[in-house]
C-alpha cells in the first residue's frame, strides 16, 4: 500500500510558476556607504533589493543558495477584508500560494545550520505551520509566542463591549534547517524576586565568593582549588536577608536591596541520591562541622555544603545555591518581556500598521547568528531586520516591493550607517555607525513580444546585461574575463560561456574552437549560425532567444497577488499609544 502524505492542500497549490531567474541591477546613486570607516569590522556587503520578492528571491537563488544563516519574515498577516467579495477558500488559497512559493525558495537559500523565522498572529497561524512543516519538516519546527500587544487603548473599549478577548500575542515559528539546536538564546532578567532565595552569606567579601562560585563551576577543578574553597568557607556565617538588611540601617526588606545584594543571597536546596550520601558522611568524618564545605560527586559536579543539617533526612535541605546565578532566565518560548509600545520613532520611520521592535529581531538574528553571517528577510517593511543585523555586525539583504522602499528602508539604513540612528538596539551594541550597502533593483524581462507578437530579446538589455543573464538562465557564474574576450562566464575551470546575439559564420567558429582547445569545452549562446551545431567537438552552439524560450514565464513583473496586506479590524500599537 503506498504511503499518504498528511498535508495542507488548497486550490492552485500545484501550480508550478516557471520563474525568471532576473539579473539584478544596482543603482549606484541610491547604494550607500559610510565616508570612513569606524571600525575594522564595518560591513559593506549589504543588499536592499526593490521589487516582487518572489523574483528577487530566484535571482539570489544561484548565488546564495546554502548560504544565508537566518531569515526573519513577517508577511502580511491576510486579516484584512480585501475579499470579503470573494468565498473565504480562495482567499486562504491565494495566501497560501503567495506563501508556498517563497518559503520553498527560501528553504534552498537557508544554510545547513540556518534558520528561518516567520511571524504570523492567529489568522493563518494554523494553515501557514502546516506548510512550514511540509518544508522544512516538522521535526525541524517550534513555535515561539511573543507578546505584542498591551490590554489597553482603543481595542479594550470595544473588546469590553463584547466580552470578547483581546489579541495580545502572535507567533514565531521557528524552523531549523537541521533542528531546533545550536542556538544561542539570550537569557532574560527575571522579573520578581524569588522569595526562596532568603538567606545572606556574612563573613566573605563578593571577591572571596566569586572565587568559590567559579571553582564550583569549573569542572577542571584542582585539588587546591577546593582546598582553598574550604578554607574560605569557614568563615563564613548565615542569616535572614531581613534581619541582613535591616542592620544595615535599612526601615524594611525591598526586592531593590536583595538584587543589589544578589551576590551573596542564597537558597538551601535539597540534596538527592549519591550526593546526600557524601554530604552526610562528610559532615560525619569532621570533629568540628564548618559552617560550610564541599563535596565533588563522581560526575565532577561540585556543591558548597551547609555545615548545619540533618543528617538523619533522606531530603537535607543543605546545597547552597546563590541568587545572583538565577536572575536571568532562559526567554524559553514565551516571549512577554520585549517591550511593544511607544516604539513609534524607532529607526526615525513612521510604519504603523507593521514595524517590529528591534528588541524583538534582536533576540532573533543573535540566537541564530554570529558577526559576519548573511540575514534576509524579504518582507522589509520598514527595514527593522537590516538595521538590527547592520547593528550586530551581520551582513544582510533585504526585499520590498512597496515604495516604501525609498522613503523608509533608505533613508533609515543611511541613518543607521552614519551612526546617527542612537535608538532601538543602539545603545546595547554600542553602535557607532559605519559600512554600507547597495541598492538594486530587477531587471526587465530578458525577452519581450515585439511589434509583430514575436518574441524576441529586450531591446534594454545591453551586450553585459545580456551575457549575464544568459549566465544566470543557463546556470554560468557570469564572469567576464580580461584576457579572453569569449570567457563570459563559466560552470567549472574548463566550461565556459559565450553569449552574442551576432551571426556567426562557419569561419569565425572555427576560428573560435582552436582558441578554446582540446582541454576546454564552449556553450556559445548567438542570434543565427551558419554551420553544422554539432562540427566542432568543443563547442555545443545555440540560437537565441530560440534556445531559452521555454526555459520560464517571460515578461511577469509581479507574483505578489491580491493580498490585503495590513489588518484593518485590530488597534495598531500606534493607536495604542494615542491613549
Ligand atoms: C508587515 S510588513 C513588514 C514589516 C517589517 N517587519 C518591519 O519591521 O518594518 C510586510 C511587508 O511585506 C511587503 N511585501 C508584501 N508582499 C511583497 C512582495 N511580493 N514582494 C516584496 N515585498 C512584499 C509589504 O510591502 C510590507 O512592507
Amino acid at each position: 500500500m503506498s504511503k499518504i502524505k498528511l498535508e495542507l492542500t488548497w486550490i492552485g497549490k500545484n501550480k508550478q510558476e516557471k520563474l525568471e531567474p532576473r539579473i539584478l541591477l544596482e543603482d549606484k546613486d541610491l547604494s550607500y556607504r559610510a565616508s570612513n570607516r569606524v571600525s575594522d569590522h564595518d560591513v559593506f556587503d549589504n543588499k536592499i533589493i526593490f521589487g516582487d520578492n518572489l523574483l528577487a528571491l530566484k535571482s539570489l537563488e544561484q548565488d546564495y543558495t546554502g548560504k544565508v544563516k537566518c531569515i526573519y519574515i513577517d508577511p502580511p498577516y491576510n486579516t484584512g477584508n480585501a475579499f470579503e467579495y470573494y468565498d473565504d477558500g480562495l482567499e486562504n488559497s491565494i495566501w497560501l500560494s503567495l506563501m508556498y512559493s517563497r518559503l520553498k525558495i527560501l528553504n534552498n537559500l537557508l544554510a545547513s545550520s540556518g534558520f528561518i523565522a516567520v511571524q504570523i498572529d492567529d489568522n493563518q497561524y494554523a494553515r501557514l505551520y502546516l506548510i512550514m512543516c511540509e518544508i522544512f519538516g516538522e521535526e525541524n519546527i517550534k513555535t515561539i509566542c511573543v507578546k505584542m500587544s498591551e490590554p489597553t487603548g482603543v481595542k479594550m473599549a470595544s473588546i469590553n463591549k463584547v466580552g470578547g478577548i483581546a489579541k495580545l500575542k502572535e507567533y514565531i515559528i521557528l524552523a531549523g534547517k537541521s533542528g531546533i539546536k545550536g542556538l544561542s538564546l539570550e537569557k532574560i532578567p527575571k522579573g520578581s524576586w524569588d522569595y526562596e532565595y532568603k538567606t545572606v552569606c556574612l563573613g566573605l567579601s563578593n571577591e572571596e565568593l566569586g572565587f568559590i562560585k567559579n571553582v564550583l563551576d569549573d569542572e577542571g577543578r584542582s585539588e587546591n582549588d577546593i582546598a582553598k574553597v574550604e578554607e574560605l568557607s569557614k568563615k563564613l556565617s548565615f542569616i535572614p536577608a531581613k534581619e541582613a538588611c535591616l542592620s544595615e540601617g535599612n526601615k524594611k526588606l525591598t526586592d531593590d536591596w536583595l538584587f543589589d545584594n544578589a551576590w551573596r543571597i542564597v537558597q538551601f536546596a535539597t540534596l538527592t541520591g549519591g550526593a546526600r550520601d557524601l554530604a552526610v558522611e562528610k559532615k560525619l568524618n569532621y570533629d568540628f562541622v564548618p559552617a560550610a564545605f564541599t563535596i565533588t560527586t563522581a560526575q565532577s559536579k561540585a556543591y558548597l555544603i551547609r555545615g548545619e543539617f540533618n543528617h538523619e533526612t533522606r531530603l537535607p535541605r543543605c546545597k547552597l545555591l546563590f541568587a545572583d546565578k538565577y536572575l536571568e532566565v532562559h526567554a524559553g518560548d514565551f516571549w512577554s518581556d520585549i517591550k511593544t509600545t511607544g516604539l513609534d520613532n524607532e529607526g526615525g520611520v513612521d510604519f504603523p500598521k507593521g514595524k517590529k521592535p528591534e528588541r524583538l529581531i534582536k533576540r532573533i538574528i543573535g540566537m541564530a547568528t554570529k558577526p559576519g553571517d548573511i540575514v534576509l528577510d524579504s518582507f522589509a517593511g520598514s527595514g527593522t531586520t537590516g538595521a538590527v543585523a547592520h547593528k550586530m555586525g551581520r551582513r544582510w539583504i533585504m526585499i520590498e516591493f512597496g515604495e516604501h522602499c525609498h522613503s523608509h528602508i533608505i533613508p533609515r539604513m543611511q541613518k543607521v550607517i552614519d551612526g546617527e540612528d542612537q535608538g532601538g538596539i543602539s545603545k546595547s551594541v554600542d553602535w557607532q555607525g559605519g559600512g554600507g550597502f547597495r541598492y538594486y533593483k530587477l531587471a526587465p524581462s530578458l525577452i519581450q513580444h515585439d511589434r509583430f507578437g514575436q518574441l524576441v530579446i529586450n531591446k534594454e538589455f545591453n551586450p553585459e546585461m545580456l551575457a549575464e543573464a544568459v549566465c544566470k538562465l543557463e546556470g554560468f557564474s557570469y564572469a567576464p574575463s580580461d584576457s579572453h574576450w569569449w570567457q563570459h562566464g563559466y560552470s567549472t575551470e574548463t566550461d565556459f560561456i559565450y553569449v552574442t546575439t551576432q551571426m556567426l559564420s562557419a569561419e569565425q567558429l572555427e576560428q573560435l574552437s582552436e582558441e578554446v582547445g582540446s582541454d576546454k569545452t564552449l556553450l556559445v549562446m548567438c542570434g543565427a549560425f551558419r554551420c553544422d551545431a554539432d562540427r566542432f567537438a568543443n563547442l555545443t552552439i545555440k540560437k537565441l532567444p530560440k534556445a531559452i524560450l521555454k526555459n520560464c514565464e517571460w515578461g511577469r513583473d509581479d507574483y505578489s497577488l491580491n493580498v490585503q496586506e495590513l489588518p484593518e479590524t485590530e488597534s495598531t500599537l500606534e493607536q495604542d499609544e494615542l491613549i
